[in-house]
């Protein structure tokens, strides 16, 4: 047996690239993060580095005018984002979000024009499914549609939706008969200029600054019928979908945030001494440190598992996706706890980011649907899979 063949471990063209982009996140971004944190501005000239860098493209197809790599690359591009800036991340994560619909149900002409838009730094989008009265039951979504001649009619409110009032164009769920429950689900495409469009105050969020959330309210909203994506009736397999797809950059969102939090505390902990000694030369200390080791570890293969579940169009998708998003986010708030407690006080002060990687931590808990919706479709799963 070869060894370095047969290595568990990322295509090599993964790693360099990694590696460039670390280095470049370092130096353009790391400076800004905590000032961004503070501001909760959308921070356009970080998106501008991320653009000139080519970087708004990768994981696209490159046909559709993307850079290629798939969703595998575009995990790892995110995580090592996240491991600077989870909010920062937000603006490449919901963006894919937006296209993924376009990718499951989209005409070619929809997918592509959105694409190379996107790779191009032209085009910003968000998915808005998420209501007043419809979080974790998306099903019961209540924005209505009224087919025309040759249009669609519009109204309702979407809630927490990322990127709100940045973002061109919303991936928006409707219902067309509230009756027919996720049988009358649409996704059409709407624009932020279209007349009848309106966004809420920026909700003031625990983490993920630079992110802006904010609701977006459709009021008479006149579409061309181009602007459905797929079928109509067909949005709730179509949203479902693409939570398949974006659950797993989720986990790497929080694998991200983890590792940032885990190089923190390890340098700390390699650096303060109290009692005569290094922290990191006492067991309590270094065994924790082991152990958020261990956690990111596991939650890293766990993602890249899900990833390239999603490239291979594996059957098995949304069970890698679930498993994923829950395992990593909830070593992630472990991981950046502890990594709180081992910076001790100061961890627990602004001037060090490891709160800002606790808070940050959390809503991967609980966007993308809560971990208690991830149990309950991995347990779906398990039934299915029993034939
Ligand atoms: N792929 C394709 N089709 C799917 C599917 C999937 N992964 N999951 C379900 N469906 C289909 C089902 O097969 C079913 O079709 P049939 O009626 O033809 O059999 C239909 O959809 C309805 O499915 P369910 O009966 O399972 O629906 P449900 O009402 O029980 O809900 C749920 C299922 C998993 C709980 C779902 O509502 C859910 O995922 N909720 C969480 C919502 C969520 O994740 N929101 C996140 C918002 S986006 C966000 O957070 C972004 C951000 O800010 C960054």
């Amino acid at each position: 047996m070869s060894a370095p063949d047969r290595a568990y471990e990322l295509p090599a063209e993964l790693e360099e690239f990694r590696s460039v982009i670390r280095a470049l996140f370092a130096d353009k971004i790391e400076p800004r993060a905590a000032e961004i944190d503070a501001m909760d501005e959308w921070p356009e000239d970080v998106y501008r580095v991320l653009v000139d860098n080519d970087l708004m493209g990768v994981g696209y197809p490159e046909e559709d005018g993307g850079s290629g790599g798939g969703q595998l690359a575009f995990g790892v591009f995110i995580e090592e984002l996240s491991r600077v800036s989870a909010g920062v991340a937000l603006t490449p994560i919901v963006s894919k979000l937006g296209v993924v619909p376009l990718m499951v149900a989209g005409t070619d002409e929809q997918r592509r024009t959105h694409t190379s838009a996107i790779a191009r730094g032209e085009l910003l989008m968000s998915y808005a499914l998420t209501e007043p009265d419809a979080g974790s039951d998306a099903g019961a979504l209540a924005t209505r549609y009224v087919r025309g001649d040759e249009t669609f009619t519009l109204n309702g409110t979407k809630r927490f939706i990322t990127g709100a009032g940045v973002s061109h164009t919303y991936v928006v769920f409707a219902t067309g008969d509230p009756a027919l429950r996720t049988k009358g689900i649409s996704a059409f495409l709407v624009g932020r200029d279209d007349p009848g469009v309106s966004f809420g105050p920026a909700e003031h969020k625990m983490g993920i600054h630079g992110s802006p959330t904010r609701e977006v309210v459709l009021q008479d909203v006149v579409i061309a019928a181009d602007r459905l994506i797929g079928a109509e009736g067909g949005g709730f397999a179509i949203a479902m979908r693409t939570l398949d797809y974006s659950r797993p950059v989720i986990a790497a969102q929080a694998v991200g945030i983890a590792q940032g939090a885990l190089d923190l505390a390890l340098a700390y902990a390699n650096e303060r001494s109290q009692f005569g000694k290094k922290l990191m030369e006492f067991e309590g200390v270094s065994f924790l440190l082991a152990d958020m080791a261990m956690k990111v570890e596991a939650a890293r293969m766990l993602t890249y598992r899900a990833l390239a579940a999603c490239d291979a169009g594996d059957p098995r998708t949304t069970f890698h996706a679930s498993v994923a998003k829950c395992v990593a986010s909830d070593n992630a708030m472990a991981v950046t706890t502890d990594a709180v407690q081992v910076l001790g006080g100061n961890g627990y002060m602004r001037e060090y980011p490891a709160e800002r990687y606790m808070r940050d931590a959390k809503i991967t808990q609980i966007y993308e649907g809560t971990n208690q919706i991830q149990r309950l479709v991995i347990a779906r799963e398990l039934l299915k899979s029993l034939g």
